[in-house]
């Protein structure tokens, strides 16, 4: 997997080549990264030239430009302008760095990355390289990691900087992960969005410069993720090379591409350098988070597969395989206008429906009737809830039903007895007032005293009463960046500071309570990404939740993170954020293949609606053990503004899912015919809808008819079992 001769670094997935060079001066180099190829002496693929008006170097003896030569570990004011990987200042305050090999090693298993989220080994077939570097100007020394996951074409990157020298250092900029190509025949897909709308797909051409996508709001975001791919110009979903990046990490970050004046491209990914500065004692040391890079030679679909096997395979609590609850979340249904009463009437009514944990959304504690009131006051409102939680409990476990409930620990209210106890508790600047919003102020999470706080306020709670999954909320963006815990030449680590108080909580909760489920929200999908995933194995995709707009969200999503990752939830009609109407079947069919959930009033829909949830609920059941581990395949693009499909196809390829759903429909056409991905050619498939048989090629290549004139928001499921 990993081989070391020549000079040369070899790092083989079963379908990727990542090859690094050492030059004689121990300068690393980039020499490839894409499909797999046969290991052999590279030194003709040297990409030395030397170009007029440039800093040139002699690499190897030839002359060379800089600014033209693949980096492994890039740096500032040696001649190389294109992004830096690394910006240490030493004593003299310069942010100039030489970093060259020292030595390395190789080792079986992943690098730990502490205090941070990252991938874990639980399978065979992981190596690590570690490759070590020296800083000439400031001493500090670099470590890289590369973490080769053989089996699912994934590498996973950090850097560790030791400050190895007598005096601070103080790193201003660290990337997790750079890789440089020498040609920019790529587009670059990104997803954005905002609120009710995360996760759209653009992509786009390269355009000379830096292409970069960021957040410095204190979370990965509503309106960008911490992922990106480049795609070779002829890409699409199922052909062509497609190489995916993603930071494993919830905060500022900062991914791109920066296309150089040769045409040379650089993809990059860390750490948002905005919001970022890190001082260093002698012998400290700062962990970068974890970047995993996927190469993909069939498309974007392959790309995506790849990122979802690696969760399924070593993403924390993700791979841990949890069973993921169908819930019945309770905001929807009546906002803030939550009591015991209504808690009961809803356990009566959906007893009999599948659905096995009820969750109580916000507005259940202290003064709270709006969002404005009252944010961290966690004991119950006594006034809503007068037996506590006991009598919901009591009643959700003799019909069978578990209770969840709806957190938003990073919070404090403007108006809260929190804030009264605690004034000095939020981030703010010293004099002026700090930002509100939704009411809301930032507890200082960088400051332990703090987190230690919220989890005792958790924990009274989570030990007194038997709930078995919580809504951990985060509703809004951070602003006053800064702790009073630190001095002034500290405060550019708040960012980061306050994540690692964040993991170190969740952490903290999940060791007290190990069997406690916690589904990510953050204003919907603010904060979807690996970091969250690998502590909550679910994430509510969007506030959004009408079927038709979720379409688009979901396949976004999709891109990167795995179906049983995205929490959608079938809602009533009219739709509460459109006003749209949709049949019980669409929504149902839109939400069945992820992880299925409802946000409605049981206690006032009909019979037939109820019979629609139990039948949901128990296709879900059926199929959930297998379409979780299978590969799941969009069949159309993302800018199709017509129709949209997917598929989950079983390991095995003996089963098969596919959902067809209409946005806005065409006018009759002369035929329709489905055609679906991922089955075994030369066996035969009853696809049970239509009550026909046919091979796996017929069904792949000519299609299967499907009714030709599908009203708007129309919708058909399809199951296939191999005969
Ligand atoms: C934002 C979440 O995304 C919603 O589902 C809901 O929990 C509200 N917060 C409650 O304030």
């Amino acid at each position: 997997m990993i081989n070391f001769f020549n000079n040369t670094f070899y790092l083989n997935t079963s379908n990727s080549s990542y090859i690094i060079y050492i030059l004689s001066d121990g300068i690393l180099v980039h020499k490839y990264y894409g499909k797999r190829i046969k290991e052999q002496n590279m030194d003709y693929y040297n990409l030395y030239k030397a170009y007029d008006y440039t800093a040139v170097y002699f690499a190897d003896g030839e002359i060379t430009t800089m600014d033209a030569l693949p980096l492994e570990f890039p740096t500032m004011g040696r001649g190389d302008y294109r992004t830096p990987a690394i910006v240490v200042e030493g004593k003299s305050g310069k942010q100039v760095n030489d970093f060259r090999y020292s030595f390395h090693r190789v080792f079986e298993g992943t690098a730990t990355v502490p205090g941070l989220p990252n991938l874990d080994c639980n399978t065979e077939n992981v190596q690590t390289l570690e490759i070590i570097l020296k800083d000439r100007v400031t001493n500090a020394e670099a470590h890289l990691f590369y973490s080769v996951f053989e089996d699912i074409d994934i590498i996973a990157r950090n850097t560790v900087i030791i400050n190895k020298s007598e005096n601070n250092i103080k790193i201003s900029k660290i990337l997790s992960a750079t890789v440089d190509f020498e040609h920019s025949d790529f587009d670059m897909i990104s997803l954005y969005g905002r609120w009710g709308n995360e996760r759209s797909v653009e992509r786009i051409p390269l355009r000379h410069g830096q292409n970069v996508i960021s957040s410095c709001r204190g979370a990965s975001g509503h309106h960008s993720t911490p992922f990106l791919a480049l795609a070779e110009k002829e890409a699409n979903e199922n052909y062509g090379d497609v190489y995916g990046i993603a930071l494993i990490y919830s905060g500022d970050f900062e991914l791109g591409v920066d296309v150089g004046q040769f045409d040379n491209v650089r993809l990059f990914a860390g750490l948002n350098h905005e919001t970022f500065s890190w001082e260093l004692e002698p012998k400290e040391s700062f962990v970068s988070p974890q970047t995993v890079l996927t190469y993909s030679d069939m498309g974007i679909g392959k790309m995506s597969r790849n990122f979802h096997k690696m969760c399924r395979q070593h993403l924390g609590e993700f791979s841990k395989k949890p069973t993921r609850p169908v819930v019945l979340n309770l905001w929807e249904a009546f906002y803030f206008d939550i009591s015991e009463e209504k808690v009961l009437e809803t356990v009566k009514n959906v007893s009999k429906l599948g659905v096995d944990t009820i969750v109580i959304d916000d507005g259940w504690f202290g003064k709270r009737k709006n969002e404005l009131v009252s944010m961290g006051d966690w004991y119950i409102n006594v006034e809503r809830f007068p037996n506590g939680f006991h009598r919901v409990i009591d009643e959700c476990e003799r019909c069978g039903l578990k209770l969840g409930l709806w957190f938003e620990p990073e919070m404090i209210g403007k108006d809260s007895d929190f804030i009264k106890e605690h004034p000095d508790w939020c981030i703010k600047l010293n004099e002026i007032e700090p930002i509100v919003s939704r009411g809301e102020y930032v507890l200082d999470f960088c400051r332990e005293e703090i987190t230690d706080f919220v989890f005792e306020k958790l924990s009274s709670i989570l030990s007194k009463y038997n709930i078995s999954y919580i809504k951990w909320d985060m509703n809004r963006n951070i602003t006053d960046m800064g702790s009073s815990s630190l001095t002034d030449n500290h405060q550019l680590e708040f960012s980061h500071r306050y994540m690692l108080g964040l993991y170190s909580l969740i952490n903290k909760i999940k060791t007290a309570f190990p069997n406690l489920y916690i589904e990510c929200s953050a204003g919907g999908g603010g904060r979807f990404d690996f970091g969250m995933l690998y502590y909550m194995p679910q994430i509510w995709c969007s506030d959004n939740s009408d079927a038709i707009e979720r379409i688009d969200i979901q396949y976004g999503t999709s891109l990167v993170y795995p179906p049983e990752s995205i929490s959608s939830h079938v809602s009533a009609i009219p739709n509460h954020q459109t006003n749209r109407v949709t049949s019980f079947y669409t929504r149902g069919n839109v939400a069945q293949l992820f992880a299925l959930g409802y946000e409605l009033n049981p206690n006032i829909i009909n019979d037939s609606a109820k019979a629609s949830i139990f039948q949901q609920i128990s296709k879900h059941r059926e199929i959930e053990s297998w379409i979780f581990e299978g590969d799941f395949y969009r069949l159309t693009d993302f800018d199709n503004k017509n129709y949209c499909a997917w598929q989950i196809v079983s390991k095995d390829k003996s089963k098969s899912v596919a959902i067809y759903v209409v946005k806005l429909t065409k006018a009759k056409r002369i035929g329709n015919y489905f055609r679906l991905k991922g089955l075994q050619s030369d066996k035969n498939y009853k696809i049970e809808q239509l009550g026909i048989s046919l091979s796996g090629n017929a069904i792949m290549y000519a299609g299967f008819p499907i009714k030709n004139q599908l009203d708007d928001f129309e919708s058909l499921f399809f199951e296939l079992n191999m005969e």
